[in-house]
């Protein structure tokens, strides 16, 4: 199967790509979900099992974004800790959200039971640990809160890891799957149950006309009675791109000398934390490790992030070998909650659901159980508190504001301030930059075999800059997350259209005498 970067997840080892029963866009649904991973699929399989015909729109193959790069662990214990939910949306609410994420899981369990989904799925515990002063009093903190929202956390003596820690505390409740093996499941039992899914077809865009709504889709129109956008960042412009930041993370699954891989999720709590976890695929254990998260298009040399994550894994673990190494993009919501509801701008029947940090899978999960409730009932218990329209100011909102417009300051005067087109000619192979060359910018990549691609640096979006990925070899934008292949080619929402590519063959001529 394909995703949405030039590195192998995992879960691609030996993965076809799904086969779809139809790939003829019907004329209309009552709701069509645009997008095709974990969000998407389980949104449009609990609505077509509670009685609304569904079709899944995905502008590749299933699987393709972020959830084919995820690393699945399945967490009540989120990014945003339960006494920082407490302090900004009360306890109620985080009680809610303990409980949202428990129904996610259950549900989960519940499909692979239901569908007989052989995904490797199994209850773990977690295991969160400090290795300073400063991380256990956070810890304390960590595990007050989630006692008080009903987790089970208690102190632990040991973690199954080889990593020294100052104090460490155990959760019970939490999970781990192959996430393409359930993602298949729950796609085979929604086509069996009625819905459809289309695969390379890409959604333009949304239009109302005499009270109806209509996508407007590479492969033609289709009627909606509503629209799930779950694409992380919906197209168009929206409150959500000034809400959202894209960030990346690194994972890699390690071959270790011996068994001494961790039965359990395992968690440090640096910023950015890193996280274990152990999987067997096709008859063979894999240590998970991920970390190094940065917020997209921020660093020069992504590469680097694989250095600094397997230099900190072979710290620790006796490493036989790196099998797969791949990086993956996730969206972090401004106040620490995801948003899951109506989305804001829009008519009362088109829907999001975004902001997911690094809990993507639960929060998937949970989104279609809330989106479910309000399509069908019109509300939900969870409608206020993870309502997309909500205003909720936490401190360092002014920063996340101001780090967002930063990174466009940065990559305009980066964009204006360097080299010459001859320097651009003189790129190694495998390199990429952005350049101007006779007052026009240019993003430049040269293949390995010393080709040239060039691409207009403004991302169709917003016209932000985009910014070279190394380690995907894509170009990524760093304000609301659309990513693009060295080719120009659009991988990830919220851009709907591709990058302008420059016709080079007079300057690959030149290069030539
Ligand atoms: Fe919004 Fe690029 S994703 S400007």
């Amino acid at each position: 199967m394909k995703r949405d970067g030039q590195t192998i997840s995992l879960w691609q080892h030996e993965t076809l790509p799904y086969k779809t029963n139809t790939e003829e866009l019907p004329n209309e649904a009552d709701v069509v979900i645009v997008g095709g991973g974990i969000t998407g699929l389980s949104t449009a399989f609990q609505l077509q099992l509670a009685g609304k015909t569904s079709v899944v729109i995905e502008a590749q193959e299933i699987g393709f974004g972020t959830t084919g790069g995820t690393t699945a662990h399945l967490n009540t214990l989120l990014d945003t800790s339960y006494y920082e939910i407490k302090n900004h949306f009360g306890e109620e609410n985080a009680k809610k959200t303990a409980q949202i994420t428990k129904q996610a899981i259950d549900l989960i369990e519940k499909n692979i039971s239901e569908y007989s989904i052989d995904c490797g799925f199994s209850r773990k515990q977690a295991y969160l640990f400090s290795q300073n002063k400063e991380q256990s009093n956070e810890l304390e903190k960590i595990v007050i809160g989630a006692k008080e929202v009903g987790i089970n956390m208690q102190y632990s003596m040991s973690v199954p890891t080889p990593i020294p820690f100052e104090s460490a505390a155990m959760a019970d409740g939490q999970g781990q799957m192959h996430i393409i093996k359930y993602l298949y499941g729950i796609a085979e039992a929604f086509e069996k149950a009625g819905g459809r899914i289309i695969q390379n077809c890409r959604v333009k865009e949304h239009v109302n006309s005499n009270k109806e709504t209509f996508l407007i889709t590479s492969k033609g129109r289709i009627k909606a009675g509503n629209v799930v956008y779950a694409t992380h960042i919906p197209p168009g412009i929206n409150i959500l791109h000034f809400r959202c930041a894209p960030y990346r993370s690194y994972a890699m699954a390690v071959r270790l000398k011996g068994e001494n891989y961790p039965d359990a999720l395992v968690y440090d709590l640096y910023t950015p934390y890193h996280y274990y976890r152990t999987q067997e695929v096709d008859g063979i254990r894999y240590l998970i490790a991920g970390g190094e998260d940065h917020k997209s298009a921020h660093t020069e040399n992504t590469h680097y992030s694989f250095l600094k994550l397997e230099s900190y894994i072979r710290r620790y673990f006796d490493v036989d070998r790196i099998a797969f190494q791949w990086s993956s993009q996730f969206f972090e919501s401004v106040d620490g909650l995801p948003y899951i509801g109506h989305l804001p701008g829009n008519t009362e029947n088109i829907f999001v659901a975004t902001g997911f940090s690094g809990t993507g899978i639960t929060y998937g999960v949970a989104s279609a159980i809330i989106l479910t409730e309000l399509i069908c009932n019109g509300t939900s218990q969870y409608k206020e508190l993870f309502n997309p329209n909500r205003v909720k100011l936490v401190a360092g909102f002014e920063n996340f504001v101001k780090e967002a417009t930063d990174v466009v300051s940065v990559f305009i005067g980066r964009r204006f301030g360097i080299k010459e087109i001859e320097d651009a000619i003189e790129l190694a192979k495998g390199e990429a930059k952005v350049v101007k060359y006779e007052g026009t910018s240019l993003a430049l990549y040269k293949d390995e075999a010393g080709k040239l691609f060039a691409l207009n640096p403004s991302c169709p979006h917003t016209k932000c800059v985009i910014g070279w990925n190394n380690a995907e070899k894509s170009w990524d934008c760093p304000c609301h997350g659309s990513r693009f292949s060295f080719t120009g080619e659009v991988l990830n929402a919220p851009a709907t259209k591709n990058l302008i590519k420059f016709d080079l063959s007079h300057l690959e001529k030149a290069q030539q005498k």
